[in-house]
Formats: structure tokens, C-alpha cells, sequence
């Protein structure tokens, strides 16, 4: 006889909790009140991703065309990565940071920074579903959602260091550590400090000071420094540009830093990224994606190559950088005249993110985006979505072109949106 057929009985006990990624869940909401919206002239607009909307350099489509012609593109790469692109990594950190690298063993290409840094979480982490016993590893909240349950659905504990307006986005990690022990955790099983500077969903920057001292904290605990440097490239004129974690005295002994094409170069398709720093870490990184994966297209490689080493590509982040401080302009200007005290507010001087608080009079951040969709169309995340720090806000991306951005002002007016 034929046994009872139930493929959800089979999943994992943690998949079987795991959530649609908050994304995707947003994405598929608006879908749903797309006829609605358009019916009552409110197509939505999306502020929710974190991607750039504009097209990449035209070199990126030069360079690919050139290379898909080229004798052995098709086979199969190397997962560390194709020489000629370990060199051009090599040449862009030692340019834009003045960090020397050596690309035999420490950069490791990637499949984008969002598969390194899971296979990174891969390698630390001892499975198990018993809270008490998990490793641990520390990451900012509010913070990019996926941290959480990249550690999550590999049997680790995803532990919070709250980034907060009173210690400016910077945590005190002694604090963070004494918190730990007082919710009952062992701080032996402390692995790794995750840092994102630039910071999604905050748009907040680090000093060098904090940096230097969070290398020391690293080094004097052992716990392995992983930097989320998917931003590094994206901040405004006239603002100090954000540093590499490799810049710091001794970081070489313990961190290794993740880096993505995505958003500098408006490449989120793409998927081309490199890890680099501490050889070990990138070595046993490497290890692992060479388990699961099987290396990036030569062709995307060489097109990477190109970029990255390029004037043009400079000048391409610099323009964009540009058209998104314009576009925070606007909209910063626009919610002020709706009420928000945006001269309080820690403004970013680097990302394509605001993060807002949400009015009073609605119940938390997910009322306030869920009314604002329902209602006006304009599409949001709620601070929620990055963590239980991210309470009582929102996050903007300014991805949208200028018209768009007026119309999300106009809409907001008119339905009533204001902070008050
Ligand atoms: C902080 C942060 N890190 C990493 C990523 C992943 O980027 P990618 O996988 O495209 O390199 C993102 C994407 O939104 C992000 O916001």
C-alpha cells in the first residue's frame, strides 16, 4: 500500500518555521492590490527594494558581449575565482582602500555577497535546535533581514546588538556582551560580530575609531569579524568614503569582509561579489563553497574585471552617488513639509535608505505600511522587517526616479499620511 503523501512532514523542524522572506511576502502583497490600487489611480510605487533602478555602466555590456565569444567561457570556472579577476580585486582594494591583498589566498570569489556570507555562517556554526547550546553570532539590529535566518536555518543563534539613535548606530559591545550573559547566553559560544557599514536599513556610517576598537574587541575575545561591506562604495559628495575593516591595524588577523557589485554598479542581477581578509577564514570559506557551488561564469567575470579597475566604473558610482543624494533631497524636503522632524533625525550620508519613524496613532510599523499600501499605493518595509529594534519606524529606499518620489509626496498629502 501506498504510504500517506505529505512532503511537509519531511521538511526540517526549523523550515517548518521559517518565513517567506520579508521581500518576497511584501512583493506579493502589492501584487495582490495592484488591480485595486490602479483602479483608484494609486499604481503602486516601490520604496521597499534595495536595488538601484538605473541601468548599469555600458562597459559591464561591452566586456560580457566580448567575452561569451571567447574560446573556454563555457566551462566550467574555478570557485576561487579566475585569476584575472582575483587580480582585478586585488588592484580595486588596494585603490580604493590602500589594502594589500594576496589573490592566492585571501579574496574568494562569490556568487554575490548574500550566498558568502551564508556559507560563511556555514562554516561556524554547529547545528542544533536547542537555544542554550547554539553558537552564536552577534549582528546589528535593525539589520539586513537575512542575517537572521541565514544563522537560524543552519541550527545557530542569531543574537541582536540593538543600533540605536542614542549610541549612534554604534552598539557598545561590552554592553552587548554583558546583555548576552543577563538573557541567560554563554558567551563562550560567541563566534562571530557581524558589521554593516554602510548600514541597510539605517544608512548609518561608522567612525574610524569605532572600527579600530571593534578589531581590538575581536582579536582580545577570538571571535571572527565578519564586514558586510555590500555598501562601502555608496555615500555622498563631500562625505568621508566609508573604510574597509582590512584598513585596521592586526584586522587581517581576524576579520574577513564581504563585497558585491550589486549596488554600486546597479548589477543586483548579476550576482558577483568576493570575500577577502583573513586567509583562513577565506580558505575555509572556500572550502565550503566549493562543496555547494561551482564557481561564476567567466564571462560575468571578465565583465567584473573590467569594472572594477575601470575609470568609467568610478566615475559611474560617483554620478550615481550623486543622483541619490539629489533624490534624498527631494524627499527629505517633502516629508518635513508633511511634518517629519527631519532636522532631528540622523539623516544617511551614504546608502539609498531612509529610515523614518512611523506617525502616531497606528498601532506599530507594520499598521503604518500596510495603511500606507492599502490605502495610497506607495510601498515601504516596516522597521520590523529588520529586526525587533526596528519598532516605531520604516524604511525608505530612494531607488525610484524623481517623478515618482513627488508623486509619493503628493499621494501622502492628499491620503492624509502626515506626521502629526
Ligand atoms: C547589507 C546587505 N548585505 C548584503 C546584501 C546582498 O547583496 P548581494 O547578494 O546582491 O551582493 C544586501 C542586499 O540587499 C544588503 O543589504
Amino acid at each position: 500500500m501506498q504510504a500517506q503523501i505529505d512532503i511537509k512532514s519531511l521538511y526540517s523542524d526549523y523550515v517548518k518555521t521559517l518565513e517567506t522572506y520579508i521581500m518576497f511576502r511584501i512583493k506579493q502583497r502589492t501584487m495582490e492590490l495592484t488591480p485595486e490600487l490602479k483602479a483608484k489611480n494609486r499604481a503602486p510605487i516601490n520604496l521597499s527594494i534595495g536595488a538601484p533602478t538605473q541601468p548599469p555602466p555600458q562597459t559591464v555590456f561591452d566586456s560580457l558581449k566580448t567575452a561569451l565569444c571567447e574560446p573556454g567561457t563555457s566551462t566550467y570556472s574555478t570557485p576561487k575565482g579566475e585569476p584575472f579577476f582575483l587580480e582585478a580585486v586585488v588592484q580595486r582594494m588596494k585603490n580604493r582602500f590602500g589594502v594589500d591583498l594576496n589573490p592566492k589566498t585571501e579574496v574568494f570569489s562569490l556568487i554575490g555577497s548574500k550566498e558568502g556570507l551564508a556559507n560563511m555562517f556555514r562554516c561556524l556554526v554547529n547545528p542544533t535546535l536547542n537555544e542554550r547550546e547554539q553558537d552564536i553570532i552577534l549582528i546589528p539590529d535593525p539589520g539586513y533581514a537575512s542575517y537572521k535566518e541565514q544563522i537560524g536555518v543552519i541550527g545557530g543563534k542569531a543574537y541582536p546588538m540593538p543600533l540605536q539613535y542614542e549610541n549612534n548606530f554604534m552598539p557598545c559591545l561590552e554592553s552587548v556582551m554583558e546583555s548576552l550573559k543577563n538573557d541567560g547566553f554563554n558567551p563562550e559560544k560567541v563566534k562571530a560580530l557581524v558589521i554593516n557599514y554602510p548600514n541597510n536599513p539605517l544608512g548609518a556610517t561608522a567612525t574610524r575609531d569605532y572600527l579600530k576598537k571593534i578589531v581590538e574587541f575581536c582579536r582580545l575575545k577570538n571571535i571572527l569579524l565578519i564586514s558586510d561591506a555590500a555598501y562601502a562604495d555608496m555615500y555622498f559628495a563631500g562625505q568621508e568614503a566609508p573604510a574597509s575593516i582590512l584598513e585596521f591595524e592586526g584586522a587581517k588577523d581576524i576579520a574577513i569582509e564581504f563585497h558585491s557589485l550589486s549596488k554600486p554598479y546597479s548589477m543586483t542581477g548579476w550576482r558577483l561579489g568576493w570575500a577577502c581578509g583573513n586567509k583562513d577564514a577565506v580558505g575555509i570559506l572556500g572550502k565550503m563553497k566549493s562543496t555547494v557551488d561551482t564557481g561564476l561564469f567567466k564571462a560575468l567575470q571578465k565583465a567584473a574585471a573590467e569594472i572594477l579597475t575601470s575609470k568609467e566604473g568610478d566615475k559611474y558610482i560617483e554620478q550615481a552617488n550623486l543622483q541619490f543624494q539629489k533624490k534624498q533631497e527631494i524627499l527629505l524636503k517633502g516629508l518635513k513639509e508633511l511634518g517629519w522632524d527631519i532636522d532631528n533625525l540622523l539623516i544617511p550620508k551614504a546608502t539609498f535608505y531612509l529610515w523614518l519613524p512611523i506617525p502616531p496613532g497606528f498601532s506599530s510599523s507594520e499598521d503604518f505600511c500596510n495603511q500606507l499600501l492599502e490605502k495610497s499605493g506607495v510601498v515601504v518595509v516596516p522597521g520590523t522587517g529588520f529586526g525587533q529594534y526596528g519598532e516605531g519606524f520604516f524604511r525608505i529606499s530612494i531607488s525610484p526616479g524623481e517623478e515618482a518620489l513627488q508623486e509619493v509626496i503628493s499621494r501622502l498629502k492628499q491620503d492624509g499620511f502626515t506626521f502629526k
